[in-house]
């Protein structure tokens, strides 16, 4: 998969995309990450990008032409078609289900606002979708542009060392992650549950998705609804063999009764 940035400061880009676990996807080559200056693109003879709103107002706002013909230069680098984005806080609002769309891509262009904004008719000629990373307002589009970055990195084979590394993490289930404890066994008199230390697979695993439903339930129980709603078929005959199980155990225990009798 590829990925556009279109910035005025990719700098700023740079730094976060050569950092740690994104910076050695990119350079093992399990993603393609570039960033563009749109101030290349100026046909300003001052080099300007912006200017001042018509209307009035306070700010300036990221002229069309210079993001037009930055984000056609990327085009042309693609082979398919890619997808548009403009970072905006008047966008829809990521979520894991939009990064897993965003991860299966070959292509897509990140555009990143600045100041006030960006001329409304460039992103009508480019039909770019919007997407916010949250309903609050940052001074650029380059931190939610980072973050679609990483989201969707961590989904492409090889970034992380296996599947588990994020279909067990938070949402990418519906659900929030459960605990997680690591050395030493007891930490200022907080002991790791019991039932991490005695090595049935079968048994963590099963307290791993209790502890998954309980966080979700106390954390978000806006998910938790969800969850339950989406997944109501599946719990029912869970429960369902759950309690024929119980059942068994109980005629097991009487059966044994009797013979003691
Ligand atoms: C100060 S904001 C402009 C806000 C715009 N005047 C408005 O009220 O909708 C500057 C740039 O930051 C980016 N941005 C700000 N908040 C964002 C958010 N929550 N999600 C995604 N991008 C955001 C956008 O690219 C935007 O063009």
């Amino acid at each position: 998969m590829r990925i556009d940035i279109a910035t005025l400061f990719p700098d700023m880009c740079d730094n976060v995309l050569n950092t740690s676990i994104l910076g050695r996807g990119i350079k093992n080559g399990f993603i393609e990450i570039h960033t563009h200056n749109i101030r290349l693109y100026t046909e300003d003879r001052h080099r300007n990008v912006d200017d001042k709103p018509y209307g009035g107002g306070t700010g300036l706002v990221m002229q069309a032409q210079p993001i037009y013909d930055c984000i056609q230069a990327i085009k042309a680098q693609h082979i398919t078609p890619p997808r548009v984005i403009y970072m905006s806080p008047q966008g829809s609002v990521l979520t894991q289900g939009k990064v897993r769309e965003l991860a299966a891509l070959d292509g897509l262009i990140l555009l990143c606002g600045h100041y006030e904004g960006v001329d409304q008719r460039v992103l009508d000629e480019l039909q770019a979708e919007e997407l916010s990373v949250g309903d609050y307002v940052l001074t650029g589009g380059e931190l939610p542009a980072l973050i679609v970055c990483d989201a969707v990195a961590r989904l492409q084979k090889g970034v992380l060392p296996n599947e588990d590394a994020y279909s067990i993490e938070s949402h990418y289930n519906g659900l929030l992650e459960f605990p997680q404890y690591s050395r030493p066994e007891i930490w200022r008199g907080r002991a790791v549950p019991e039932v991490l230390l005695c090595g049935d697979h079968k048994k963590v695993a099963e307290w791993q998705t209790e502890q998954a439903m309980e966080m979700t339930r106390q954390k978000r129980p806006d998910m938790y609804s969800k969850y339950l709603k989406d997944h109501a078929e599946e719990l029912a005959e869970k429960a369902a063999r759950e309690a024929k199980r119980l059942e068994r155990r109980r005629r097991r225990e009487e059966k044994k009764r009797d013979k003691l009798i």
